[in-house]
């Protein structure tokens, strides 16, 4: 099984004859783990976002067991574990007070555990940038799997949008155009999956920053949240995780230059959060790329707008996936 070229970090740990080994193997062992886990196999950390206090990232309890899969049938040992989530829906006075303490926690989690590569398990908005802030400061082989995007808000035989469209029925509520009664129906029919948000806020701005920066599969970005091709990404990104430690693709090789350009092109291509521009600035500075403001306006001033998606357009993201991503999933 022991088929990686480089002395992989966690052996320090696990390889060890003396009183470091006998520990770190002992009290994995009461967990039902056998000893060839510790064979020399790439340990790979998913860093869950998890949270009954999150609802956005809830079905990633799920998506970690698929992940787990994958990355043991590449030859792998997962080791799950939980870090901070930032729910937008609970958390006051904002979420964006937490991103920072958030990503110090991923940082710390991942440089001090025996990892060798992690899987970041994100979803609401602040989670995603938090954990590439977090990672990008320890630099192992690194891939993300969103939680996905929530199906199409139903009312009235019309999708909406959440955001877009609390804000319209709250000021109807207010200005007496609409009652309490068919208030609480669209409240009913807005969230009715698993997933974020899915407008092009900031949540589906950013799992699509991270789809461009080349840190996630292809399509992770779109997939609903109750699709079951977002399960079959969940093994896959076990499967290709493990494979980027005996690569040693580190994240520093994944996010360049050249990768943060392509994410905001995407970004003015696609519509998305001006939030997009705050958080990879953060990003980018921990993994040590020069970017300004002035960058983001040159790069994507020009681009057309590719996408007519709520806030600013029409659709939502279950419509974004499928014309392109019913093609691009394999296998299916
Ligand atoms: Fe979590 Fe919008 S509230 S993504």
């Amino acid at each position: 099984m022991s088929d990686t070229p480089k002395k992989l970090r966690s052996s320090t740990w696990f390889s060890d004859p003396m009183h470091t080994g006998f520990v770190a193997r002992g009290w994995l062992k009461n967990q039902g783990h056998p000893e060839q886990m510790f064979d020399g196999r790439p340990v790979i950390g998913i860093c869950n976002t998890f949270s009954d206090l999150n609802p956005c990232n809830a079905n990633l309890r799920i998506l970690a067991e698929q992940v787990k899969r994958g990355v043991y049938e590449a030859g792998g040992f997962p080791l799950e574990f939980p870090v901070t989530s930032l729910g937008e829906t609970l958390m006051k006075p904002t979420t964006m007070l937490f991103r920072n303490l958030a990503s110090m926690d991923v940082e710390e989690n991942l440089r001090a555990n025996p990892l060798d590569g992690a899987v970041l398990l994100t979803g609401c908005d602040k989670t995603t940038p938090a954990l590439l802030m977090g990672a990008a400061s320890v630099d192992l082989p690194t891939i993300v799997l969103s939680s996905g995007p929530m199906l199409n808000g139903k009312y009235e035989n019309r999708d909406i949008g959440s955001g877009t469209d609390v804000y319209k029925f709250t000021t109807e509520l207010r200005a007496g155009t609409m009652s309490q009664t068919e208030y609480l129906e669209a409240e009913g029919g807005m969230s009715r999956s698993d997933g974020h948000c899915m407008t092009m806020g900031t949540a589906s701005t950013m799992a699509c920053m991270v789809e461009a920066l080349g840190l996630m599969l292809p399509s992770g970005a779109a997939i609903p949240g109750p699709d079951s091709r977002r399960k079959r990404l969940g093994h896959l990104t076990g499967n290709r995780i493990v494979e980027m430690v005996r690569e040693d693709l580190v994240m520093s090789k994944v996010l360049t230059r050249a990768a943060i350009e392509n994410a905001i092109k995407v970004n003015a291509a696609i519509g998305g959060s001006t939030n997009f521009v705050v958080h990879l600035l953060a990003i980018a500075g921990r993994i040590g790329v020069e970017l300004t403001l002035e960058d983001f306006d040159h790069l994507g001033s020009g681009m057309p707008l590719l996408a007519n998606l709520m806030p600013s357009g029409q659709y939502l993201m279950e419509d974004f996936f499928t014309p392109v991503g019913c093609r691009r999933l394999s296998p299916s």
